[in-house]
């Protein structure tokens, strides 16, 4: 059986038995655990990803995310950008994990993977893995699917465009993935799992990597080769390279899916801790503009001065003021005006409430557009139906994939 250190081709030592924790670093990053204070270049020799260089930054879609390097790194992005430049099919796999009301964090990729859809027709696939939070949190199937209803809202809400968008819930569309993601485990050891994320409490975690290793090839599955990016934040790499090393061993009729790697959105309380799980106050899509305002005024880091007399004399730090990383990460897209904003913080002008001001301007724009989208929703069936994997698209899915349903048709 293939062992984690043997990778199969030389360019790939994806399952790197040390990825995920070493002892001499402080900090641990994986799909199940984040701790310490992250440091994101450490990260890539880690993981054997690489910095998105000039060239590439300038041939991806134009976005602030892209821009100022808040996806900084990736794998195999050349052939992503190649077949965007040439029109020819390419992907994105952005998926969500169900296990609470989706927070802005959240919607990072999913915003993402909209503008470059609009920008180059990129088929977008967005996997709800319900089963792996039924895993992983301590929460009944019930509430799980509770999530599950909810954070399809608001994927629907981001606006995809039907027609090459596909949203797949993992137990709702298991008629598909289950039997791929049992081809998939074939080649997946108990030692590489243990290898890459760490001991796993049960069974099923244990086989989940070989379903979100499926939701990453689906698109090709699907609809025939060709490149799929998957915009994910770091701690989510270890799925991606499992599914490079186990799709070229199973020599499915694939492109190994490749990485556009992203930093974690900042904690409201500040620089070094991540926003998701956990009880860290965050802000949710549903929140309304006075909860936006309590939440920023009350508990965002920033990066004033004890005094307001020493502020003005010698100002804030806009690189540890969460408001300001809020603007920059995503709510102020002009280059030239956010740059006025941190000169004014930097030299006293701007006030530490002012940049909370101006963030809770910006977020509760963009959350009463998102809002004005997820309320204007009809029945949640309804409104999934054009996004779901059609018969002939789960046929064909099968077929390539070597696992073709025993009644010949699926559902
Ligand atoms: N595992 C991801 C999470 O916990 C969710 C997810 C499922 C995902 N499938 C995916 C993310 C595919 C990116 C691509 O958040």
């Amino acid at each position: 059986m293939p062992n984690p250190t043997d990778a199969t081709d030389s360019t790939d030592t994806e399952t790197n038995p040390e990825a995920s924790t070493t002892d001499a670093d402080e900090f641990t990053v994986t799909p199940y655990a984040v701790s310490g204070e992250v440091d994101y270049e450490k990260l890539l020799e880690r993981f054997g990803a690489t910095s998105l260089t000039d060239d590439q930054l300038d041939r991806f879609p134009d976005h602030p995310m892209i821009r100022r390097r808040t996806f900084y790194a990736g794998r195999d992005v050349n052939e992503y950008l190649e077949a965007a430049e040439s029109d020819d099919p390419h992907a994105i796999v952005t998926g969500r994990g169900p296990s609470g009301p989706m927070h802005l964090g959240h919607v990072l990729s999913l915003y993402l993977a909209r503008r470059f859809q609009r920008e180059t027709g990129t088929t977008v696939y967005v996997p709800l893995s319900d089963d792996e939070k039924y895993l992983a949190k301590d929460q009944s199937f019930a509430s799980i699917g509770g999530h599950t209803r909810d954070n399809l809202r608001d994927v629907l809400a981001v606006g995809f465009d039907p027609e090459n968008t596909r949203i797949v819930i993992d137990t709702a569309d298991a008629d598909v993935i289950y039997p791929i993601a049992v081809r998939l485990a074939n080649y997946l050891t108990p030692a590489t799992v243990e290898a890459v994320y760490g001991q796993q409490d049960t069974v099923g975690l244990q086989f989940y990597p070989a379903v979100q290793a499926t939701h990453l090839l689906l698109p090709q599955l699907v609809a025939g080769r060709q490149p799929t990016l998957v915009p994910i934040a770091v701690d989510q790499d270890p799925h991606v390279r499992v599914c490079r090393d186990v799709a070229a061993k199973e020599s499915l009729p694939v492109e190994k899916p490749g990485a556009l790697l992203g930093r974690f959105l900042p904690s409201l309380e500040g620089p070094g801790k991540m926003s998701s799980s956990g009880d860290a106050p965050s802000i949710e899509l549903t929140d309304d503009p006075e909860t936006v305002a309590a939440t920023v005024n009350e508990h965002a880091y920033t990066g004033g001065r004890a005094t307001l007399e020493e502020h003005r004399e010698k100002g804030g730090d806009p690189s540890v003021d969460i408001p300001f990383q809020y603007l920059r990460f995503f709510f102020e897209e002009d280059d030239a005006a956010l740059e006025r904003i941190a000169q004014r913080y930097r030299a006293g002008e701007l006030l530490s409430g002012d940049l909370k001001e101006l963030a809770i301007d910006r977020i509760t724009d963009f959350l009463a557009a998102h809002q004005r989208r997820r309320d204007a929703l009809g029945e949640l069936e309804d409104e999934l139906e054009p996004f779901r994997l059609a018969n002939a698209e789960r046929c064909r899915a099968l077929e390539r994939a070597g696992v073709p349903s025993v009644s010949g048709r699926v559902r």
